[in-house]
């Protein structure tokens, strides 16, 4: 089994609900890397860089037991390279869980030695996710309950 855990996803944009599931695998693991998929097949509003930055800034107050990078390719080939081990990734509702569970299949089939743990969305956010943040934000709807301050502050420029 491989040491360590790495939270992924596309982040376009960071939300609260995707700082809760990073503050909750802490409680399970001592350290986590998050892994901003670069090339990903949806079309984002922010540049894989400026999603690396907004998670950066985001994770701030959690000091070193967090480590933001960007990746590119197949995620087990990096987590393969970087002797991680475990995928976190956090389930809202029964929507996710089809997509969710062919992820980790799939995962699982390329790589035996990567596992996928999920962790149950907090009820406050899990109604939050990064497309309807984008929507609200895009017709000029408060988020900022809903975002870190830095995305918050980032959707506005987008949009102003
Ligand atoms: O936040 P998302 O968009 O649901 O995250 C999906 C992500 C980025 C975790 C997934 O698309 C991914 O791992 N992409 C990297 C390429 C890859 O390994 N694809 C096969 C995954 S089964």
């Amino acid at each position: 089994m491989l040491a360590n855990a790495l939270f992924p996803g596309s982040f376009d944009p960071v939300t609260n609900g995707h700082l809760d599931v990073i503050e909750r695998a802490l409680g399970v693991f001592p350290s986590l890397v998050v892994a901003i998929a670069k090339d990903t097949a949806k079309s984002c509003l922010f540049s894989g860089d400026e999603r690396v930055e907004l998670m950066r800034k985001s994770c701030e107050h959690f000091g070193d037991k967090i480590s933001v990078v960007g990746f590119s390719g197949l995620l087990v080939d990096y987590m393969l390279q970087e002797n991680l081990g475990t995928i976190v990734r956090g389930l809202r509702a029964v929507a996710d869980y089809e997509y969710e569970v062919q992820m980790a299949q799939m995962n699982r089939h390329l790589s035996e030695k990567i596992d996928t743990l999920f962790l149950a969305a907090g009820e406050r956010s899990s109604y939050v996710s990064s497309s309807l943040i984008k929507q609200v934000a895009r017709l000029g709807g408060d988020v900022s309950g809903m975002v870190p301050a830095p995305v918050a502050e980032a959707l506005k420029e987008k949009f102003s």
